[in-house]
């Protein structure tokens, strides 16, 4: 299930400019984002897939074309990490498929009100994973370009965040049911982010 070396080739077409890109990070830092990135990978096509597939089955033709879009940022996010990906180191310690597999896997749901409160209380997890990462004197403040453009990114996740969540409670997902993913799927994305936990922390230290 690593999805990311499968549609990697499909996915790849733009390309950034390593040179100017990460200018202003050392080869340390690079290695740190380098380990990172491949849980982002996963998370954005995993989203890819959750946006454009079965969220998408039985739900009002607005909500569909708020999906849709969603899952156009989502495509976008996985693209600019992977063309990042392809000008940094490899990683220093392979993701295992499995562990992976079993947290995307439990984010799905029978039901469309559930699974877009799981994936609100997902993005909503990444974007506080992000946000000491983008703090001002921070590795990835450095590069110019690449702070920008994570920068949109998350700004892109919390409108995410805010749609999801509003769309699940219309459909029956309860205040008390979401706060409860929020925190136990906050909790899951930081135990799987574990192997590159003092990578997290070097680049959110400023
Ligand atoms: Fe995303
Ligand atoms: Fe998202």
């Amino acid at each position: 299930m690593a999805w990311h070396c499968v549609f990697r080739e499909e996915w790849v077409q733009t390309t950034c400019d390593a040179t100017s890109y990460f200018a202003g990070m050392d080869a340390s830092q690079c290695q740190d984002l380098a380990d990172v990135l491949p849980y982002l990978a996963c998370g954005e096509i995993s989203a890819v897939y959750a946006f454009s597939g079965r969220l998408q089955d039985g739900v009002t033709a607005e909500t569909h074309t708020l999906l849709a879009h969603i899952a156009a940022d989502e495509r976008r996010h996985a693209e600019l990490i992977l063309s990042l990906q392809k000008e940094l180191p490899p990683p220093r310690q392979e993701i295992a498929p499995s562990r992976l597999a079993m947290f995307f896997q439990r984010l799905e749901a029978g039901h469309p009100a559930e699974h877009l409160a799981r994936v609100s209380a997902l993005d909503r997890a990444v974007c506080r994973l992000l946000q000491p990462l983008l703090k001002k004197g921070g590795a990835i403040s450095r590069a110019p370009q690449l702070h920008h453009d994570l920068c949109a990114l998350r700004r892109d996740e919390a409108r995410h965040v805010r749609l999801t969540r509003r769309m699940a409670s219309d459909m029956g997902c309860s205040n008390e049911r979401q706060l409860l993913l929020n925190a136990t799927i906050q909790q899951r994305l930081v135990t799987l982010m574990s192997p590159v936990a003092d990578a997290l922390r070097r680049m959110g230290s400023v």
